[in-house]
């Protein structure tokens, strides 16, 4: 069986002088990369302001990432970028601070809430599967457009009990869509050192859309909160009650109003770009993919039948999952991780000074050359096969490792692999012959180009 290896940005053959690299990373940070990068053990850039490692070595990633993580906090850079978004939340803050708000909200996310979750996500893919019914399957349909869609209504689900519907949800969702745009604008130069690059245009836009944003969320959450404080929460069993209920570990204080606005969204953030822009990659690497496309219909219908997708089953559809960590694999939605060293340390014979930039990339460790066999295929059995047995174990971490992994890594799959398994039963996803989509770094990896795909309904269906 031939292997489908989709297209990426070319490394450049050399390294490219700063000026060079500014210029390759104006669309995106994966443009700049060079051949030696996806070899090397760790790279280095030296910009006005910032200096900025690139490691790829995989005994002081897991020191950078686990057994140092203290001394490499989040990078200030992120946090500066999000700020105007998602205020003090746990995806941008460090030490204690970080510490208090993992505990309260490590019970959101237990094996009881994705049980509860179950159902609300079915119902979400349900009604996506109404709105692909829609489409015409003689056209070229860009499937981020839906992917984005289903994967915002079920974080609206499983946060507020609720569809994403009505004109409130959609003003949250298009604001979210113009947010996410203007993100790489402000955050590349910010990387880069060169924040007097940024457009004030463009800073203007992005702190309205996130004003937008908390201020509708805050809407939806105010009442809730009052009647949690009246003692009168209802019978929801939802994220955010899950939140309401917290009480710091040493204090025994719940969060504040504030903190539960910082949360839900980045929660609605982070719970719906990543699994988007997965679920985008996947479809697109089935549709190029006939054969592999066909197994997994035929577990999906040996699993599933015709009947209602039960969770109990959910774990049978081991070629799906495994579709779904490849394509994690080759798109990991967080391409990079930026730290930064507390204290001036030793790495790789070379001494970082305080406040360098640490960068851990699964973008270039989930396809290093050193590790992976076939880096750049499309192979979901290799997760079968035991030839790539230490590459999985020590090179592949698309939901990070260490303290700050994935909160929602669990339920990622979960909807993921519902989402795909649904989509498998009721079609046949094919590609367009002309279309070759660009990835590019923005807030998650996604294409510049779309990614365009035709759905035929199965006769099953
Ligand atoms: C395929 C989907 C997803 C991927 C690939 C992904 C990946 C990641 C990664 C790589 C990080 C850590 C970033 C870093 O170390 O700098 C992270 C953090 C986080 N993710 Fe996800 N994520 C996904 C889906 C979700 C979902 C669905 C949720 C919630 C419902 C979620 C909630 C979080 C939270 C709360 C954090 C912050 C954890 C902390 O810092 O303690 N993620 N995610």
């Amino acid at each position: 069986m031939s292997l489908f290896c989709p297209a990426y940005p070319k490394p450049h053959p050399e390294k490219a002088s700063k000026l060079g690299m500014f210029w390759h990373a104006r669309r995106s940070w994966m443009d700049a990369l060079f051949e030696r990068s996806y070899t090397m053990q760790m790279g280095e850039v030296h910009l006005p302001g910032v200096d900025l490692y690139m490691l790829n070595d995989i005994k002081e990633v897991k020191r950078v990432m686990q057994s140092e993580a203290q001394l490499f906090p989040k990078s200030h850079l992120l946090h500066e970028s999000l700020e105007p978004l998602l205020g003090e939340s746990i995806f941008t803050t460090n030490g204690e601070q970080w510490q208090r708000q993992r505990t309260m909200m490590n019970p959101a996310f237990e094996q009881a809430r994705l049980n509860v979750a179950f159902p609300r996500m079915l119902g979400a893919a349900q009604s996506m599967l109404e709105r692909l019914d829609t489409v015409d399957e003689q056209q070229a349909y860009d499937i981020e457009v839906e992917m984005t869609h289903v994967t915002a209504d079920i974080i609206f689900r499983t946060i507020f009990s609720q569809p994403m519907q009505g004109p409130d949800a959609h003003r949250i969702f298009a604001a979210f869509a113009r947010y996410q745009s203007l993100a790489p604008k402000l955050m590349l130069p910010a990387l880069f050192g060169t924040r007097w690059l940024t457009m004030p245009w463009h800073r203007w836009q992005s702190n309205k859309a996130a004003r937008e944003i908390r201020g509708l969320l805050h809407a939806m959450i105010k009442p809730r909160y009052e009647a949690h404080l009246e003692g009168k929460s209802g019978e929801n069993e939802d994220i955010l009650a899950a939140f309401m209920q917290a009480k710091d570990p040493q204090s025994g204080k719940p969060f504040s109003e504030e903190e539960l606005v910082n949360q839900v969204a980045m929660l609605f953030l982070a719970g719906h770009e990543t699994s988007a822009s997965a679920l985008t990659w996947a479809s697109y690497l089935l549709a190029k993919s006939p054969e592999i496309q066909q197994r997994a219909y035929e577990q999906v219908i040996a699993v599933f039948g015709d009947a209602e997708p039960r969770q109990a089953d959910m774990k049978s559809l081991a070629l799906v999952w495994n579709i779904f960590r490849e394509t994690l694999r080759l798109f990991p939605p967080v391409g990079f991780f930026a730290r930064e060293n507390v204290q001036s340390c030793p790495m790789r014979g070379k001494q970082l000074g305080a406040g360098s930039t640490v960068v851990v990339a699964p973008w270039l460790l989930q396809r290093h050359r050193k590790w992976w066999k076939n880096p750049d295929a499309f192979d979901p059995d290799r997760f079968d096969r035991g030839d790539d047995k230490d590459a999985i174990k020590h090179a592949y971490m698309p939901f990070s490792m260490g303290p700050r992994v994935c909160l929602g890594a669990a339920f990622a799959l979960q909807e993921a692999v519902l989402i795909l398994a649904c989509i498998l039963r009721r079609y046949e996803l094919l590609p367009v012959d002309e279309h070759v989509p660009e990835p590019v770094g923005r807030l998650t990896i996604r294409s510049a180009n779309g990614v365009r795909i035709k759905l035929r309904k199965r006769a099953a269906a």
